[in-house]
């Protein structure tokens, strides 16, 4: 069956199964178990929970392993670190990772005796990094500056050397990209992007064919607390079936934007890893599906990037990304990215590619470059 049907019905009830195809959030602190609890599948809230199981055999379905839902990605980025490392182990992680688990790793990893070593996404470095290391994470397409890297072929000298490898999922979703097949040990994203698209949660996942790690990180979940709330996975999985179209309309609107965005002169460095001259386009092409919903380029100042957005009259300004509604921000706002002041990460949704063509035209017009 086509991928696309597969990921409409993932971990929705049979055609032969009587009721609604998708049961309702099932909101249970706890449930009547009287005397031994390994008598009954369901005891405790923190446990379990009908409604992440469906949405958990969904990701499986997704990822190609088994899927352990957590409440928003960083809690599923927590739980990988917390059950793969120790004190004294050495990661290898990217220096231009989502800047949040840097700092969870420059804080947190380190003070557990964790000794991190951070290497580009693109070049190569990853070799001599890991040099004695337990762990490697990798991030592709990273965020925000879209550097991709080769999971096969990194995959296979970490494993080789008996490192455990960690992808980051987030920027492509499992949609276009299957980090499982190309080797990973565990695949981790943000469900808050676009996976669920629709701007209105905050979810994550891990997924492994080791199922060690599946217990490790359930029992993680169960024992930090990390758990999803119901109504937010059942929001999630009503919009699990909608991730092919949503994916192909937005991949290939970003397309437009990007090689629009090129051919003008008044803006520089743009990123996207369809676009031919792409340091890593070939592997892009290679291990994923189509080249994701999120397109960056440099407007150089703060002023100029400023004005652009002010200019946006449908793109909203705001963070996150992969959702129907077009967004964008000055990164730089932020601080913790190695961008200059006038990059923006741009991330299209699922209008008219030729509205959002235009939006952004007319603002980059009404916001021209200071001699
Ligand atoms: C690549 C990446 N990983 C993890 C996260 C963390 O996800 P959440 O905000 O759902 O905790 C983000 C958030 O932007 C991200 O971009």
């Amino acid at each position: 069956m086509n991928r696309d049907t597969v990921i409409v019905h993932a971990g929705y009830r049979r055609k032969s199964t009587a009721g609604p195809f998708l049961a309702g959030p099932q909101f249970s602190s706890t449930y009547s178990s009287p005397g031994d609890p390994a008598q009954h599948p369901l005891t405790y809230g923190r446990f379990h929970n009908p409604t992440w199981t469906a949405w958990e055999d969904a990701l499986g379905v997704l990822d190609g392993g088994e899927a352990v839902a957590f409440a928003s990605g960083m809690a599923a980025v927590d739980a990988v670190l917390g059950v793969t490392l120790k004190a004294g182990d050495v990661a290898v992680l990217p220096a231009d990772s989502y800047y949040a688990i840097r700092r969870l790793a420059s804080t947190w990893l380190e003070s557990r005796g964790v000794q991190v070593r951070l290497v580009p996404t693109s070049g190569s470095d990853h070799l001599q990094a890991l040099e004695g290391a337990t762990l490697l994470w990798l991030e592709t397409p990273s965020n925000p500056l879209l550097d991709v890297c080769d999971i096969q072929a990194l995959a296979e000298t970490a494993r080789a050397r008996g490192a455990t490898v960690v992808v980051d999922n987030t920027t492509a979703t499992a949609y276009l990209q299957q980090p499982l097949q190309l080797g990973a040990t565990l695949v981790v994203a943000s469900d808050t992007k676009g996976l669920t698209g629709h701007s209105d949660l905050l979810l994550g996942h891990v997924s492994t064919t080791d199922a060690g790690l599946g217990d490790a990180l359930r029992a993680w979940r169960t024992h930090h607390g990390a758990i999803p709330g119901p109504m937010e996975v059942w929001l999630a999985h009503r919009s699990l079936p909608t991730l092919p179209v949503r994916m192909i309309r937005q991949c290939a609107s970003a397309e437009r934007l990007a090689a629009c965005l090129a051919s003008r002169a008044d803006v520089a460095a743009v990123r996207y890893p369809g676009l031919p001259q792409h340091p890593a386009h070939a592997i892009a092409a290679r291990q994923m599906r189509a080249f994701g919903t999120i397109v960056s380029f440099d407007l150089a100042t703060r002023a100029r990037a400023e004005s652009f957005l002010g200019a946006l009259t449908l793109v909203r300004e705001a963070t996150s990304f992969g959702g129907v509604h077009s967004i964008a921000e000055r990164r730089a706002r932020w601080g913790g990215d190695a961008v200059s002041e006038g990059f923006i990460r741009f991330s299209v949704g699922c209008e008219a590619a030729e509205d959002i063509l235009a939006d952004v035209g007319a603002a980059l017009e009404a916001s021209p470059p200071t001699p």
